[in-house]
């Protein structure tokens, strides 16, 4: 019997990466949306997404005009800025699939960040979301919880806003209570630069969690980590199917 605390690890080779990632989660969400009619989806920013978006356009084995489009996370900049999530996601993903803006929920990020954490905790609603889409950054942050701000273990508020070591340092995030009570988690690790990073946070999820990645870990959903073979090099033997 599998640990149900341990996520189920699907590794591909760098070139079949994109379109194992894109199979994965098409199959999700049509599994959500055959069994509830809807499904509300959170995307991930970052550069690992961006192709994975472009490969899920072609996928005609999901009712799109049945999916709602969250973020898990927004840099503190307006929707047309070169650095917003919501831009990349709508140019790789949303307007190639001619997506009403009637299912976009995107975190205001040209408001104050206390207005747009506010403002999204009223948009996510009470329900829980049903695919959430991660990355991983080479410190261990997810979505925009980074290692050592408080905001990133907050498990009271639906959404937080949080600080990144990286510019734009003030970003809007999911908070971890909001991501582990999805459906399904979906992390997306690529390239040998995370890989060590990735060993420490499955080190983490036996030990005790420290970093943001190790601390996401669904109450009742699936854990799914989708690797490249370079990201998954450090990971023990038996982890690697
Ligand atoms: C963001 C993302 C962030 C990202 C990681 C990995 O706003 O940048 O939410 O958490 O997923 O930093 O980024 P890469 O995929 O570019 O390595």
């Amino acid at each position: 019997m599998a640990d149900p605390s341990l996520p189920t690890v699907l590794v591909s080779t760098a070139d079949r990466f994109v379109s194992a990632a894109a199979d994965a989660i098409a199959t999700r969400i049509a599994n959500v949306i055959e069994a509830r009619g809807r499904c509300r989806l959170v995307l991930a920013g970052g550069g690992t997404p961006r192709p994975i978006y472009e490969a899920l356009v072609g996928r005609e084995d999901v009712a799109w005009s049945a999916v709602d489009f969250f973020w898990g996370d927004e840099r503190a900049v307006g929707p047309d800025h070169e650095q917003s999530n919501y831009r990349m996601a709508r140019e790789a993903l949303l307007d190639p699939l001619g997506v009403s803006d009637a299912h976009v929920f995107r975190i205001e990020g040209e408001r104050s960040a206390a207005e747009a954490c506010d403002a999204y905790a009223v948009t996510l609603g009470d329900s829980p979301l049903d695919v959430v889409l991660l990355g991983m950054g080479g410190d261990g942050h997810t979505a925009s919880l980074f290692p050592g701000d408080p905001a990133s273990v907050e498990m009271t508020a639906a959404v937080v806003v949080t600080l990144s070591p990286k510019p734009p340092a003030v970003r809007i995030s999911l908070s971890l209570s909001t991501i582990n009570a999805a459906k399904h988690v979906v992390l997306l690790v690529a390239g040998s630069g995370k890989a060590e990073r990735l060993a420490q946070v499955w080190r983490e999820l036996a030990d005790g969690p420290q970093l943001p990645a190790a601390r996401v870990r669904p109450t009742d959903g699936e854990l799914l980590w989708l690797l490249d073979d370079a990201a998954a090099a450090a990971l023990p033997q038996q982890v690697i199917p």
